[in-house]
């Protein structure tokens, strides 16, 4: 059976529609860290950042994600920052085989600035806020990822199945 197939970036790569996608060609369970934690909490994200702050929210990403170790067949898209925590990496790495999805920065922000509904682009310069964040990422990215995948002007479903591609040459991790 296929590993468990995880998506990781920064907001606006498209982890979710392409995780979708991935489920539907692997026949995978998609699980969006996001939704657990909405659902866990009863309250959406933007509630949760307002209400309790950022470092709230972390500590219920963390918990969403050790609840997840030991499961199999799922496609597990991620928020854009659950990656930052180091012992966040290690389980992910544990728990599948991780695809970076990126994108050129300006199509990245420019999705990611369109639902008007990510708190931490709610600032006086986002564009300037969404460049430092980025940058300040790229290393846990690369840090927890088996692959990047650059999804730039591609479709999700070409993206999806370029992903499975890749993630074929990562299966020995999980073989033996
Ligand atoms: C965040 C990204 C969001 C969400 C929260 C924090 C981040 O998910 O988890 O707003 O720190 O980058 P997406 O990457 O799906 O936008």
């Amino acid at each position: 059976m296929l590993p468990n197939l995880i998506l990781i970036g920064f907001m606006g790569c498209g982890k979710s529609s392409v995780g979708r996608r991935l489920s539907t060609l692997t026949g995978h369970r998609l699980i969006d860290s996001d939704e657990q934690i909405v659902q866990a909490e009863g309250r959406s994200i933007a509630k949760i950042f307002a209400a309790e702050g950022e470092g709230y929210f972390r500590q219920v990403e963390k918990q969403v994600l050790e609840s997840l170790i030991g499961l199999a067949g799922i496609i597990l898209s991620t928020g854009g920052g659950l990656v930052v925590p180091p012992e966040n990496r290690l389980i992910l790495r544990k728990i599948g085989i991780v695809g970076w999805l990126d994108a050129e920065p300006d199509i990245l922000f420019e999705r990611a600035s369109r639902s008007g509904k990510r708190p931490l682009l709610k600032t006086e310069n986002p564009r300037e806020t969404f460049d430092t964040l980025r940058e300040s990422r790229m290393e846990a990215y690369s840090d927890a990822a088996d692959f990047r995948f650059d999804s730039s002007g591609l479709s999700h479903d070409v993206v999806a199945r370029g992903l499975l591609e890749e993630a074929q040459r990562h299966l020995h991790r999980f073989e033996g």
